[in-house]
């Protein structure tokens, strides 16, 4: 998410992802440390035709957000922000012993994960502004398991990082943290092409995705780096600003967008992705582009969609043949910074649609579009085909109370599914699945665009920062946070939670759940679930695994 790094949107949700890198992490020992909860959330059925299903309405969720923002105090949110601390240093190879037992099927391989970092010195504004920083876990294969695996910690050399190091201290200025004003984004975006050359870093510290040999480090407002990690460790960035071999087109702006989120066919092997562009003078109406790309990471279609409005798009769902683009009204207005406003917004009286645009489309006239109730959507669970034909799409949805709420408050997000009829083009129901709050879902990779049983995501206890009318945080941006304390399996046939694991006291998880394959078995779509967790308060050490 770099001008205005759209990830605006995000920096209260992967405030809590982005500390994972903060401090050396900790894994729970799996089924150890983990307490197993069986919860009751059953959601009924929705009448035929309504909108909200019986059992959780509107108000429901309304009052789920009140539990979940008074639950906060001072000492969680504390606790919380304490977990910002950066790193001050690269960390080479070491290896760290390991506290109980890994999976015997889990395979070998390198654990990444990618959050901003600010170096030491900078003075960042926002937190998400700073550089990322990639953290590997590597872990040998089962049968040549050890006991221990090396961790290693490198910040992303990007364009901005590289002109940064040759000039010996700070050339750009971060625009996230000036929300909730516009004239610092401004001031911003003038001196970083003044000293920078780049109207924004392109700080690639969202998330980190692989494909067709390629390991990325994307934020969705500029063009990724290329990483690479060794068997021992060793971090390097290849790239900086790639194109993918000219896969992603030039932006007088930003240089280029990926979006941070991808989806790749399981039978298929191809990728695919939604980014988008806001717009602007010289630039066009705002647009989604949709991207595929081959197994071999050839791109083979790309389709450019126009948007009435300048939306963010985080996410995207797919079926076997079709794409879902959230059109929801989540804005970036780059003329409300001259109005000293912040340029993300939601805004809750402009209707929202979901588009289904086939995967191999030659024109844009090609997707359908379906009315929906406005909301935003940070994050996809799935999409499929029923067999009425129709397509089930299953994502988390926030409703912000105000136009400012998504980016100086902390909005919670809730299970959610739209039902939509290609054949009469009308959204035939629209429901929550749970009044549960959750974000960061994650399932097999085997199941994207089929019917799945079951989503993982992470669920919180709490959210705020703003304590006794002072906020909890050392940074202007994010002011709040969700407390991540437990793992939940989202039932997306039935609705509800099917089962919840509750992390230790003190400890917070910072990471979507990850679905890792065994190694071995008949049925592919077992595996497991990694979580990435940090103990809170945990003292400067090594992680344990
Ligand atoms: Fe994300």
């Amino acid at each position: 998410m770099p001008y205005l790094q759209n990830h605006a949107g995000l920096l209260l949700l992967l405030a809590a992802a982005a500390r994972a890198f903060t401090r050396p992490p900790a894994l729970a020992a799996r089924g150890q440390a983990l307490q197993r909860v069986r919860m009751a959330d059953a959601a009924s059925a929705a009448a035929p035709g309504s909108t909200v299903p019986a059992t959780i309405t509107a108000a429901r969720i309304e009052a789920a957000v009140r539990e979940t923002r008074g639950r906060h105090t001072a000492e969680s949110a504390r606790q919380i922000y304490a977990l910002f601390d950066p790193f001050t240093r690269e960390q080479v190879p070491v290896k760290v012993a390991l506290r109980g037992a890994l999976p015997p099927d889990l395979p070998g391989g390198a654990y990444l994960r990618i959050g901003p970092n600010p170096r030491p010195g900078r003075k960042e504004p926002g937190f998400l502004d700073a550089d990322g920083m990639l953290l590997s876990i590597v872990i040998r294969p089962p049968e040549e398991r050890a006991d221990h695996c090396l961790f290693s910690s490198a910040w992303v050399r990007t364009a901005g990082f590289q002109k940064e190091e040759a000039a010996g201290g700070d050339l750009f200025q971060g625009t996230l943290g000036a929300a909730p004003r516009g004239w610092p984004v401004l001031a911003a975006v003038i001196n970083n092409f003044v000293r920078g050359k780049q109207a924004v870093k392109d700080t690639c510290n969202t998330a980190v995705s692989y494909h067709a040999g390629k390991i990325l480090a994307l934020m969705e407002q500029c063009r990724p780096s290329e990483v690479r990690v060794s068997k021992t460790g060793e971090l390097r960035t290849i790239k900086a600003l790639s194109d993918l071999n000219g896969s992603i087109p030039f932006d007088p702006l930003t240089g280029g967008a990926l979006g941070a989120h991808s989806r790749v066919d399981p039978s298929t092997g191809e990728k695919i992705a939604v980014s988008y562009a806001t717009g602007g003078p010289g630039q066009g109406p705002p647009t989604a582009r949709h991207d595929v790309w081959n197994a071999k990471g050839k791109l083979t279609h790309s389709v450019t969609v126009p948007l009435p409005a300048p939306i963010m798009i985080h996410d995207l769902a797919i079926t076997p043949s079709l794409s879902v683009i959230f059109d929801l009204p989540l804005t970036v207005r780059i003329e409300k910074a001259f109005l000293d406003r912040f340029l993300v917004e939601y805004e809750k009286d402009t209707p929202g649609r979901l588009g289904l645009l086939p995967r191999y489309a030659s024109s844009s006239n090609q997707v359908q579009w379906f009315d929906v109730e406005a909301g935003v959507v940070l994050h996809a669970c799935n999409a499929y085909h029923d067999a009425q034909g129709r397509v089930v799409v299953q994502a988390f949805r926030a409703v912000p109370a105000d136009p400012t709420a998504y980016i100086a408050k902390f909005t919670p997000a809730f299970p959610y599914q739209w039902i939509l009829d290609p054949a009469t083009g009308r959204c035939v129901e629209e429901r929550y699945l749970s009044d549960t709050p959750t974000e960061f879902p994650n399932m097999s990779p085997h199941m994207h665009g089929r019917e799945a049983s079951y989503c993982y995501a992470l669920s919180l206890s709490s959210a705020g920062g703003v304590i006794d009318g002072q906020p909890v945080t050392p940074y202007r941006m994010p002011q709040e946070s969700p407390r991540f304390d437990s793992l939940v399996k989202v039932d997306l046939k039935r609705g509800g939670i099917a089962q919840q694991f509750h992390l230790p006291r003190h400890s917070l998880f910072v990471s979507e759940p990850i679905f890792v394959h065994r190694s071995q078995g008949l049925f592919r779509v077992q595996g497991s679930v990694h979580p990435l967790c940090v103990r809170a308060y945990l003292a400067p050490q090594l992680p344990l695994l």
